[in-house]
């Protein structure tokens, strides 16, 4: 029998200024208790249904706009929110919330932006949702045949003959469940990552640094940095090769608890603390014994690997993260777009491409390929044709999820227009390439992706 819950190794819930681990499933069948990382507050003002929210302000300081009216709140208040008011809160901030009954799809009616979070004082329209988006929202009995109708094609996708996956009607039908998935899935980021996640990838950076002469500095960002396993790889990785030079590597990730873990660097050889994979699959024994000292219980990366990296907390969403790491020669965005609805993703890239010095690259992959093709092919970056197919192939654990996770990397498809754009994971960003300003009718979309 569980008497006690730890914290949650993965985020339930992520927004614009916040993040939320839920506890549970607790035994008591009708209560959700969650931890909050209130960075900014929540994006939205809203109504709930049914559900009674209870917040316990553990730190920090901030306010809850409820009905209209503001409360300054500090350590140690208590605020209960009935259903139908309009509250949202505002404020940097940690908060043990309960909810009570669960939360269940549709509770929730978003009424307008948080201005306070997201720069935009309007209205939260809901735009016209797609047969797909109506289709997903159907319930029988409180069940979800979408989500049965995954669960089915995730075994029998499983179970085809690969020869099988291969032919044109198998690539349609996957398509089309992968575009429910995508519509389906409740979104949520996750801590889990690999050192030496992609190989063909660090050939590709290795590669890129060629030209550079004796003595040049390099500035390396990688944003979404989890345990710091990423970040890590590409210090040895740009080290190994080229150790003339004077590289800066700026690590950041929205989550303190994952950057704290990342800058202390001491992994678990038994278990992984916070993510669900294990961390090392990757290596070969003699790449552990270059990157690690060990005591038998835990790994430790090496000084000579952790020179030079800065470790920061932050939201690459934000207009600031240009202020805050300065333009940098090589920016990598792996495996937390995807975790994203399409317009956040895009709002996101776009702003993330910013941090690329005119001429330096960008890497970016586990994010929806539509998101990245529309990106790509509006500002006008070169996708880097070297190694495209290599990198595409190159992390097995996205590949596997296709197509029956809104996260599952699409099989490589040369028939596809614009191929060599939709597949390629590295750009060289031309000069000039200004992230515009998100559209009215983007809004829209947002609030329709949303739903
Ligand atoms: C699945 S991990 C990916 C780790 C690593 N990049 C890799 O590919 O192995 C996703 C990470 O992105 C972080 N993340 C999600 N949204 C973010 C945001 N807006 N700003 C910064 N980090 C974010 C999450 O906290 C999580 O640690």
């Amino acid at each position: 029998m569980t008497y006690i819950y730890t914290l949650p190794k993965t985020t339930s819930f992520t927004g614009t200024g916040v993040e939320g681990y839920s506890f549970g499933p607790l035994r008591q069948k009708d209560l959700d208790v969650c931890l909050i990382e209130s960075v900014k507050g929540h994006d939205t003002f809203m109504v709930s249904k049914k559900i009674v929210r209870t917040y316990y302000v553990l730190s920090g300081s901030g306010f809850f706009t409820i009905d209209d009216q503001r409360y300054e709140v500090s350590p140690g208040m208590l605020v209960e929110i009935p259903p139908k008011v309009e509250f949202s809160y505002s404020g940097k901030m940690t908060l043990l919330g309960f909810a009570r009954p669960r939360w269940f799809r549709g509770n929730d009616r978003h009424t307008k932006w948080n201005p306070d979070v997201t720069g935009r004082d309007a209205a939260f329209l809901p735009g016209r949702e797609s047969w797909l988006t109506r289709l997903v929202r159907i319930t029988i009995a409180g069940k979800s045949p979408a989500r049965a109708f995954l669960r089915l094609n995730r075994e029998l996708w499983i179970h085809l003959p690969s020869r099988l996956k291969q032919l044109s009607w198998a690539r349609s039908y996957g398509s089309f469940v992968h575009a429910l998935a995508r519509k389906e899935g409740v979104r949520a980021q996750a801590f889990s990552t690999y050192f030496l996640r992609n190989r063909p990838e660090l050939e590709l950076i290795r590669r890129l640094l060629d030209p550079r002469r004796n003595g040049d500095s390099l500035s390396v960002a990688v944003l979404g940095c989890s345990l710091g396993a990423e970040a890590y790889t590409i210090a040895w990785r740009i080290r190994s090769a080229r150790p003339d030079l004077k590289l800066t590597l700026n690590a950041i990730d929205i989550s303190r608890h994952a950057v704290e873990f990342a800058r202390r660097g001491v992994y678990s050889i038994k278990e992984s603390e916070l993510a669900d994979t294990d961390i090392f699959h990757r290596m070969t024994a003699e790449e552990k014994r270059e990157f690690f000292e060990t005591d038998g219980q835990s790994a430790t990366v090496k000084s000579c690997i952790k020179e030079g990296i800065t470790w920061n907390v932050g939201d690459v969403g934000e207009p600031e993260l240009i202020d805050t790491l300065g333009p940098q020669d090589m920016v990598v965005a792996s495996n937390f777009l995807c975790h994203m609805v399409p317009i956040e993703a895009e709002r996101c890239l776009r702003n993330i491409s910013r941090l690329v010095r005119p001429g330096g690259y960008l890497f970016v992959s586990g994010i929806d390929l539509d998101v990245r093709t529309k990106v790509a092919r509006d500002s006008g970056w070169k996708p880097v044709q070297e190694l495209l197919e290599e990198i595409h192939e190159g992390d097995p654990v996205m590949k596997a999820h296709w197509p029956w996770h809104y996260g599952g990397l699409e099989p490589l498809d040369k028939k596809r227009r614009y191929w060599r754009i939709r597949y390629a994971a590295a750009f060289q960003i031309p000069a000039g390439t200004a992230a515009p300003h998100i559209q009215p009718e983007n809004e829209l979309a947002m609030a329709n992706s949303r739903r």
